[in-house]
């Protein structure tokens, strides 16, 4: 029988304390394992190519993992963006696509999904989550914006930025404490929040954004009570509240399982309730319902008035927004499965699981485990790497070097620089290992830990990153770095040393 975990929120300390194992079966043997609820019917072979070759792939890449080859890559923990498993349902659905430009029966089909998981009646359909950050930021941003929010990700500050607005993060100190107990680091400070309004006056917040899962911080939710505040606040100035729910299913996981409120309620009630308490909610659908394409969702017909006439502009016509009708279906059915709790804690409790086990070794990970993948600390990992040089940067490289496993940069890389040119350090210096849903077994698990325990023992050896070719917006796709010094070469050399002829 699978044992379920039930997390009592100490509303005093914020932090929580287990009664049961996340997602887990126990074993005779007493360790909890976190069982695969679901069987491998469909299978792609990988290969693990010698260290010898992945040396030579990571120079020609530009020591960028954006720039391998997936014929180079053993695991890829690049993202959990269009990767994830798709299901039986997903696949057999994309075969009844009802292809046609305009009136497609498919987007009905997909209008039903939005309005039943998320209870927004009008959607916009766009390619992926980016398209939809487009739109949000064309049509409410102008130049002297303040956007408040959890975090940002990537390309949302990216449009925010292009449309002249400024990004304020209003996370809680608690965010960046590598090793924590708190149960909800993406939390947006309610009593900044308020200040910062006031201080910028409301007419000038177009919106405040709040991220589920928290993805730049480590996939940390926030807590329905913290959404409820921050209701509070938008209600006080008549803001509006954008909900970026690209990982929202994790976020209601971790809702339920570490939320003492909501430990009886649904997948489906959580959804339901952190929707309503938001005017906008848009998402990648790569990433929540395990397929393609996007959207962004109201119940305000003013709203979508604002926003509806770009979606032909940027993207295609309203019942298909440039993606593929048969991802339209597959989506569809996506969105459905995310009210499965096996399916959204099955990243959650395979995270946990290798952040526990890693944390044992003594490896500086994320705590506690979030959604979408492990995070490891690489200033504490290479401490004798500066900022300058792109510690997270160096760590990813590296360990892509040693297990043929392709993780990415989250730190001052994936940064961007101050106007007189320096680099703007990153809080936090990470390499993420994303677990893509339903897609790795426990033994592949098991090897990323064995490689990066390693690694960790052999740290000493890795060294720096310098740029040679930097692209002025979001210059960690396609930048090219070079090493500092020979260590890759070093880490070859002791690679081969201990493990012989072993892959
Ligand atoms: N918002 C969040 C929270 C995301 O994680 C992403 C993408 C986006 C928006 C943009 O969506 O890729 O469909 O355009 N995250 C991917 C990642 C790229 O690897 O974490 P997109």
């Amino acid at each position: 029988m699978v044992s379920f975990f039930y997390i009592i929120l100490n509303q005093q300390t914020g932090t929580m304390e287990k009664t049961k194992k996340e997602g887990t079966v126990k074993f005779y043997s007493g360790k909890e394992v976190p069982l695969e609820m679901h069987k491998v019917r469909i299978v792609q072979s990988i290969k693990l190519v010698p260290v010898e070759r992945r040396l030579e792939a990571i120079r020609e890449a530009g020591f960028n993992t954006f720039l391998l080859g997936t014929k180079d890559i053993f695991l890829d923990m690049l993202t959990d963006s269009g990767t994830n498993a798709m299901s039986d349902e997903q696949l057999s659905k994309m075969f009844v696509a009802d292809d046609a430009y305009a009136g497609s029966q498919s987007f009905v089909k997909f209008q039903k999904s939005v309005a039943h998981v998320f209870g927004k009646n009008l959607v916009l359909p766009v390619h992926q989550g980016r398209a939809a950050e487009n739109i949000i930021s064309q049509v409410f941003v102008t130049k002297g914006s303040v956007v408040p929010m959890n975090y940002h990700f990537t390309t949302t500050l990216a449009h925010i930025q292009l449309n002249g607005g400024t990004v304020v993060e209003l996370y809680t100190p608690e965010a960046m404490v590598i090793k924590s107990t708190h149960p909800f680091k993406g939390n947006i400070d309610i009593a900044r929040l308020e200040e910062l309004i006031v201080k910028h006056s409301p007419e000038n917040v177009p919106f405040i954004r709040m991220e589920a899962s928290t993805n730049l911080i480590g996939g940390q939710p926030f807590s329905m009570e913290n959404l409820k505040d921050v209701r509070k606040i938008a209600d006080k100035y008549k803001i509006i509240i954008v909900l970026d729910a690209s990982l929202i299913g994790e976020n209601a996981y971790f809702i339920r399982k570490r939320e003492a409120a909501y430990s009886d309620s649904s997948i489906a009630e959580i959804l339901n309730e952190m929707c309503s308490l938001s005017d906008i909610v848009y998402f990648s659908g790569r990433k929540v319902s395990s397929s393609r394409g996007g959207a962004i969702c109201t119940n305000s017909r003013d709203l979508f008035n604002k926003m509806k006439d770009l979606v032909p502009l940027y993207e295609g016509f309203l019942t298909y927004g440039g993606i593929s009708i048969r991802e339209i279906e597959a989506m569809t059915v996506g969105l459905y499965e995310t009210l499965e709790e096996n399916v959204v804690g099955q990243s959650p409790a395979f995270i946990n699981y290798a952040v526990q086990e890693l944390d044992k070794l003594g490896l500086p990970v994320i705590m506690p485990g979030g959604a979408l993948g492990c995070h490891v600390e690489a200033q504490k990992f290479l401490p004798q790497i500066p900022q300058s040089e792109y510690p997270a940067g160096a760590l990813v490289a590296a360990f892509y070097i040693i297990s043929g496993i392709r993780g990415m940069e989250r730190g001052t890389l994936s940064s961007i620089r101050d106007e007189a040119g320096n680099d703007i350090y990153a809080e936090l210096e990470l390499m993420r290992l994303a677990f893509p849903r339903r897609v790795f077994t426990l033994s592949q698990v098991e090897y990323i830990i064995d490689r990066l325990n390693w690694l960790y023992h052999n740290r000493e050896l890795v060294g720096g990153l310098r740029f040679v070719e930097e692209p002025p917006v979001l210059r960690f796709f396609t930048g090219r770095l070079d090493a500092t010094s020979p260590w890759p070469e070093k880490l070859m050399a002791k690679f081969r040393a201990d493990f012989g002829d072993s892959l």
